[in-house]
């Protein structure tokens, strides 16, 4: 297992290995986002996959919620829609609308247009980011590095873009099995050595991101999305510690432990003691707070993180919302989430 010895503040991969920690680390998905003054300020500068693809503009955000929040973390900032990117698929990301990719795969012929990519030819701006972003930080927090999981990338390569029920993907599954199974296939490839050339470049951790896991049946989440990502957890476990987190299939909890992952993220719709119950002793539980509680007056804010910690009681915990944070959530609110886990002790 790869390790560095120059990170100060530890305390996310020593509750992911499973050591003791004097405190229970905390970060938030989304953490690099809209509710920062700072990120809006360059927003309005540059487009988003600009500020992607440049490494300077992706570590100075990365670096933002470190310095202004005071996570124990820093999350790459990019996205999981670089990797249909890369794979030959145009996205767009459309103002207050989300991704759109106008000529989503929807047959087989679909299929001659995309390609396991090049991640060295494709993607090098996010290990240049990342290098640069570790040089940044010196030693102050771990780096998280990412992925979509390969279900939710199939999601967005389907669809063509958001949905609540993201039925044309599930159709195209169900109808044509063996035509996403060859893309989630060539979307697992590609996000292994995508993954690989991340830890090569510094990542600390990895989280694979599958947001909509919680849309299939717990059969078709095993068949369309925990196939590929045991492999991929498979391919990087023995690198760094990895964190799996797929929304709403609390369902799968073991069979997600069993993959021999690190750490597993649960959504504010399971108990923690649930979760510990289904996950077993041996793996550390990342979440859960309701992301809109964060809009709650600050006292509420202290108060139910307090209980969400003593839930969780000691050990293999890392605080995190349930999902990302929101685009209104005041950034004295998301502080005092931070700060109510930072002064908390276990009696
Ligand atoms: O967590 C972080 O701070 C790191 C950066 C990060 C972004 N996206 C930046 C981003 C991460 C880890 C992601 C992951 C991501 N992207 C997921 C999985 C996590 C989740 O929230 O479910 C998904 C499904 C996406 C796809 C995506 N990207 C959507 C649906 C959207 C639009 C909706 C939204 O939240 O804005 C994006 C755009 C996006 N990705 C933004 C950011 C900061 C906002 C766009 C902008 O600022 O212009």
């Amino acid at each position: 297992m790869k390790r560095d010895q120059n990170i100060k503040n530890d305390l996310i991969i020593r509750t992911l290995m499973g050591e003791a920690v004097e405190r229970t680390p905390v970060w938030m998905m989304r953490q690099a986002g809209r509710y920062l003054p700072e990120y809006i300020a360059l927003r309005n500068k540059y487009s988003f996959f600009e500020r992607c693809q440049n490494p300077e503009l992706a570590c100075e955000i990365t670096l933002q919620p470190v310095d202004i929040v005071g996570v124990d973390a820093a999350i790459l900032f990019s996205d999981i829609l670089v990797v249909p990117q890369a794979m030959g698929l145009e996205v767009q990301l459309i103002e207050k609308q989300g991704p759109l990719l106008p000529d989503p795969i929807k047959t087989a012929k679909d299929l001659e247009r995309v390609r396991v990519a090049d991640v060295d030819e494709t993607l090098s701006y996010v290990f240049d980011a990342i290098k640069l972003i570790k040089q940044e930080l010196n030693g102050r927090v771990p780096l998280i590095g990412f992925a979509g999981a390969p279900w939710t990338l199939l999601c967005y390569m389907v669809q063509g873009k958001g949905s609540k029920t993201f039925d044309e993907a599930k159709a195209f599954c169900y109808q044509q099995p063996e035509v996403a199974h060859q893309l989630l296939q060539m979307i697992t490839d590609t996000t292994i050595a995508y993954l690989k050339g991340q830890v090569a470049a510094g990542a600390d951790t990895l989280q694979i991101f599958d947001s909509w896991g919680g849309l299939l049946s717990k059969q078709d989440f095993e068949t369309y999305s925990l196939y590929y990502i045991r492999q991929i957890v498979a391919a990087l476990k023995d690198e760094v510690p990895t964190i799996v987190f797929a929304k709403g299939a609390w369902g799968s909890l073991k069979e997600m432990a069993d993959t021999g992952a690190h750490g597993l993220g649960i959504d504010w719709c399971i108990e923690p003691h649930m979760a510990r119950q289904f996950a077993g002793a041996d793996i550390t539980l990342q979440g859960n707070f309701d992301p809109a509680k964060l809009l709650s007056p600050i006292p509420v804010i202290e108060k139910e993180v307090t209980a969400m910690l003593k839930a969780f009681g000691p050990g293999r915990h890392i605080a995190n919302l349930g999902h990302g944070i929101l685009p209104n959530v005041p950034v004295d609110h998301a502080k005092a989430f931070v700060d109510t886990v930072k002064n908390f002790r276990h009696a």
